[in-house]
């Protein structure tokens, strides 16, 4: 069902700060800025060997990831991994009885699709499913 790990995903408060560190101090390289309406944030890729790490700030704090912040903090938020066929892999999770968050793919970073599976159905690991623009 999954190809590779495509991402980390780490929720933060200021993503030129973040750039900073992952950038100018760890040497990543960065792939990619966006303002992602869709999921509510501005979103960085750093890259790493063929993964990345997707750094997010909030666009509000009534989003996804300002509710996380607020919450818990900057830190961590989900692990993405990659599919070829992200219909299949929704249904092979639904069908292993696991609630999604998004039962319909929606807008990703770089033209990519992707979906949310329900923490609750994945150990408390937020987990999306990623199929890249071909
Ligand atoms: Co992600």
């Amino acid at each position: 069902m999954f190809g590779q790990i495509d991402h980390i995903g780490v929720a933060v408060e200021d993503l030129d700060d973040a750039l900073d560190l992952y950038r100018d101090a760890l040497g990543m390289r960065q792939q990619h800025r966006e303002r992602l309406e869709s999921q509510g944030v501005e979103a960085a890729l750093v890259g790493v060997g063929d993964g990345h790490v997707e750094l997010l700030e909030p666009l509000s704090p009534e989003s996804n990831v300002g509710r996380f912040l607020a919450r818990r903090g900057p830190g961590l938020h989900h692990v993405a991994y990659r599919t070829a066929d992200i219909e299949s892999a929704i249904g092979a999770v639904r069908a292993a009885g696991l609630d999604m968050i998004d039962e319909q793919p929606r807008g990703g970073v770089q033209g990519s699709r992707v979906a949310f599976v329900h923490p609750r159905a994945t150990g408390g690991v937020l987990t999306e499913l990623v199929e890249p623009a071909h």
